[in-house]
């Protein structure tokens, strides 16, 4: 297959970045179709760590063209630290290997400074979120007061749309969220300086991308954050601003429907969320810390710990229909050694009704309780394990009941943070 999209099927950090660089050997074009920042994408490669943030995930191949589409929302500030901090480290050198879309939209100061006002006061209705700026970001974009990339190429016109909407985010900022107001003219010599950098990369991704496919390159599409934080999905309010979901390849890269011929769902062998909001499957006390130290359960953007929880199927079954999936990734099966039992999530249960599939309304799920099936644990390590034939009995069973329950066929499984420790059953590019 020609065209793959990698999306997350939970809340998000289920091992897209390291999924999507083990795909990118075999793709020729990785595309970010929506979100922001707001991702953070861990990749191990000989050794040492890089966590990208709007630059797709093919940037440590050599070679691959690595394209931030419409669907986004870009912090200029934040994408010209991120290229720098590559390339002190001797890599993503070539300029010509980086499109963004004249069309996505920026995430300025304000927004950031709105997301992060409105966090502070919300007290026990925060979201949790990342606080940068993401929310607010949409929000303009879809009011139509945003700006767009294409604005930095006039860059009187940018400066005088920028100035309106300073003025009008300061009153807001200042009268409804009682925080001080931002400086214009620091923010407008800010970004002056990242302009000159960041024009050559603006390019018309569309076109870009029809161009590639006739061409018959291989296209990966790296969705970010999951389908349970998918704005209309997943547990709303406490979600992204952003379609995560595989469909969101189409308004966001953007790739014309029918074309896209896989997608590939990306899960933990166990549950992880940072943020608020409902988790029904969450566990807590010494074997969450266990599971947080053993998986490194602090979030890559914010540092902080994640909350922790089993496997939950219904999740799974959901993000297979709403995705479309093709198959089924799962990452961190090594985390696992040394717990027994597991625990699967099968179905919800709230008052006398058992919910096998997600209950519509999704109130219910902040007091469903979960419904568990127990299986064996194993003790052995898995890291070194490179076919399934190399994993014990019981993390094969495991496995084969997710896929089973899941209602998809496995494709990869995750034993260690590095690139190699993969388990491949299925690459949908050699598919
Ligand atoms: P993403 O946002 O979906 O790309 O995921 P993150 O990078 O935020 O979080 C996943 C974390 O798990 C990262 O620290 C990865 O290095 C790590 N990771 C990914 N796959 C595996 C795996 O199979 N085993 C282990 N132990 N770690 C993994
Ligand atoms: P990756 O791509 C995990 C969560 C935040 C918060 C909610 C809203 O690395 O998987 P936002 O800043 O987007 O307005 O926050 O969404 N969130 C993520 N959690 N991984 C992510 O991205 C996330 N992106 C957003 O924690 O609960
Ligand atoms: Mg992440």
């Amino acid at each position: 297959m020609k065209t793959v999209a990698v999306v997350g099927t939970q809340w998000g950090d289920e091992g897209k970045g390291k999924i999507v660089d083990l795909l990118a050997a075999d793709a020729d074009v990785v595309v970010r179709f929506q979100g922001g920042n707001n991702a953070a994408h861990t990749l191990v490669v000989d050794g040492e760590k890089f966590i990208l943030r709007l630059i797709p995930a093919g940037a440590l191949h050599p070679g691959k063209v690595c394209v931030i589409g419409n669907g986004t929302v870009v912090d200029p500030l934040a994408l010209a630290e991120e290229i720098a901090a590559l390339r002190a480290r001797g890599r993503f050198l070539d300029d010509d290997l980086l499109k963004l879309s004249c069309d996505a939209h920026m995430v300025l100061p304000y927004h950031r400074a709105i997301d992060r006002a409105r966090e502070a006061r919300a007290g026990r209705r925060a979201i949790g979120t990342t606080g940068f700026g993401i929310g607010p970001a949409y929000e303009d974009k879809m009011a139509r007061v945003g700006i767009r990339f294409d604005e930095l190429k006039n860059p009187r016109r940018f400066g005088e749309k920028l100035a309106r909407n300073i003025a009008e985010k300061n009153k807001y900022l200042a009268a409804m969220l009682k925080a001080k107001p931002l400086k214009a003219k620091e923010i407008a010599n800010q970004l002056g300086r990242v302009r000159a950098r960041i024009v050559p990369y603006l390019c018309d991704t569309g076109a870009f991308l029809a161009e590639a496919i006739a061409a018959g390159r291989r296209v990966l599409f790296e969705g970010a954050h999951g389908t349970m934080l998918d704005i209309d999905h997943g547990t709303y309010p406490f979600v992204t601003s952003s379609n995560c979901i595989a469909s969101a390849v189409f308004s966001g890269a953007p790739l014309a429907p029918g074309r896209l011929e896989a997608v590939l769902g990306i899960s933990k062998a166990y549950t992880t969320r940072v943020g608020a909001g409902p988790f029904p499957s969450e566990i807590k006390g010494v074997l969450a810390n266990r599971l947080r130290t053993e998986g490194e359960e602090f979030g890559s953007a914010t540092g902080r710990p994640r909350r922790i929880g089993w496997f939950d199927a219904v999740l799974a079954r959901l993000a297979v229909r709403l995705n479309g999936m093709w198959g089924l990734a799962l990452t961190k099966l090594d985390v696992l050694t040394g717990m027994d039992p597991l625990r699967i999530c099968v179905a919800y249960q709230f008052g006398a009704k058992r919910y096998d599939e997600m209950p519509p309304g999704r109130g219910v799920l902040e007091r469903a309780r979960p419904i568990y099936e127990e299986l064996p644990g194993w003790r052995e390590s898995l890291s070194g394990a490179r076919a399934l034939g190399d994993l014990p009995t019981a993390a094969r069973h495991y496995l084969e009941r997710i896929a089973e329950l899941a209602g998809v066929p496995l494709a990869m499984v995750g034993v260690g943070a590095a690139r190699e420790a993969t388990i491949v059953l299925n690459n949908p590019f050699r598919d």
